[in-house]
C-alpha cells in the first residue's frame, strides 16, 4: 500500500510502537506528523526517518496529562496541514501489578488521564483538521484490557480503566462520526513482540500461528483497515491469544 496522499499525526511515537508506525508509515510515503511526550524523543524519530530519505516528517511535543500541551500540538499541527486523513492514538502510559494498593496516587492519576482523558482531548482537538479530509480515520491503539471481561493482564487496575474508557470512548465515536464520513477503527490487542523497524529482526521475526503477535502485524491490520472503501467501516480489531 502506498500513503503518498496520506497526512498522519501519530502521539506518543518516541519509541516503541508509536516509533515503528511513524517509521513505517512514512517509508509507505505519508507526510507523518508525530509527537512525543519530549520534543527530544520526537526529534530523534523525526531525525532516523530523515536519514531514511523522507523530508515529509515533523516532530512536536505532546504531553497526554496535559490539555494545554494537547492543544499546543493541534495547533502547532494546523500551522502545517490543513487536513489530517489519520490519527493514530497511540499513547498511553502503562503501569503495571496486580495489586490495586500498589500505585501511587500520582501513578494511577497519570495513567488514567494519559490514556483516556488524553485520547479524548487528542481526538476533540484534531476532529477540525479530521473533517477537512476527504477520508477521515481515527485509529486507537486500546488494549485487551480493555474488552469486558478480560482479566488475563497483570496490568494494574488503572490501567484497565484507562483502556476501558478508551473502548466506551470510541465505540460510541464511532457511531457518531459515522454520518460525517470519519471512521474510527479501534486495536485490542493482548501483549505483542515490537522488534525495531529498522534492525533485521523486523523482517525475520517469526510471524506464524504459534507465534505471539507482533507489532508488524498490527501495523498491518492498521493498513489493512484504512485501505479499504469509504463503505466499509471496520470498528474493532480482536485478537485470540495463543
Ligand atoms: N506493548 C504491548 O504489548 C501492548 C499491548 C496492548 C496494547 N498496547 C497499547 O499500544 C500502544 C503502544 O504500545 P507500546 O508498547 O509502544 O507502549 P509503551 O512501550 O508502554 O510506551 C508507552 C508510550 O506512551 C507514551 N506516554 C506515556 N505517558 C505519556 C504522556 N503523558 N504523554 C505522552 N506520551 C506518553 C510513552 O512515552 P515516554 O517515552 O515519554 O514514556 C511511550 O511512547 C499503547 O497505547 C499501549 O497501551 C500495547
Amino acid at each position: 500500500m502506498k500513503l503518498d496522499n496520506y497526512r498522519v499525526v501519530i502521539t506518543a511515537a518516541g519509541r516503541d510502537f508509536g516509533r515503528s508506525l511513524a517509521i513505517r508509515l512514512a517509508d509507505l510515503g505519508a507526510e507523518v506528523f508525530l509527537s512525543a511526550r519530549s520534543l527530544a524523543a520526537a526529534e530523534r524519530v523525526r531525525d532516523e526517518i530523515h536519514d531514511r530519505g523522507h523530508q515529509r516528517v515533523h516532530a512536536f511535543a505532546c504531553d497526554l496529562t496535559d490539555p494545554a500541551s494537547i492543544s499546543d500540538f493541534a495547533s502547532s499541527v494546523a500551522r502545517h496541514t490543513d487536513r489530517v486523513d489519520i490519527l493514530i492514538n497511540n499513547g498511553s502510559r502503562y503501569l503495571d501489578g496486580p495489586d490495586l494498593q500498589s500505585a501511587s496516587d500520582a501513578d494511577i492519576i497519570d495513567t488514567i488521564s494519559s490514556g483516556a482523558t488524553g485520547t479524548v482531548l487528542t481526538v476533540k482537538r484534531f476532529l477540525p483538521l479530521l473533517l477537512n479530509s476527504d477520508k477521515p480515520d481515527v485509529v486507537t491503539m486500546v488494549s485487551a484490557c480493555g474488552t469486558a471481561g478480560h482479566h488475563r493482564s497483570d496490568a494494574h487496575d488503572a490501567f484497565y480503566a484507562a483502556k476501558s474508557a478508551q473502548a466506551g470512548f470510541t465505540e460510541i465515536l464511532s457511531k457518531r462520526l459515522r454520518p460525517q464520513g470519519v471512521r474510527v477503527i479501534s486495536l485490542y490487542p493482548p501483549d505483542f513482540d515490537n522488534a525495531d523497524p529498522l534492525s533485521e529482526e523486523w523482517k525475520t521475526t517469526p510471524r506464524e500461528s504459534k507465534d505471539p503477535l507482533t507489532g508488524q502485524s498490527l501495523v498491518d491490520c492498521i493498513l489493512f483497515a484504512v485501505a479499504q472503501p469509504r463503505d466499509c467501516f471496520i470498528k474493532a480489531f480482536h485478537f485470540e491469544q495463543v
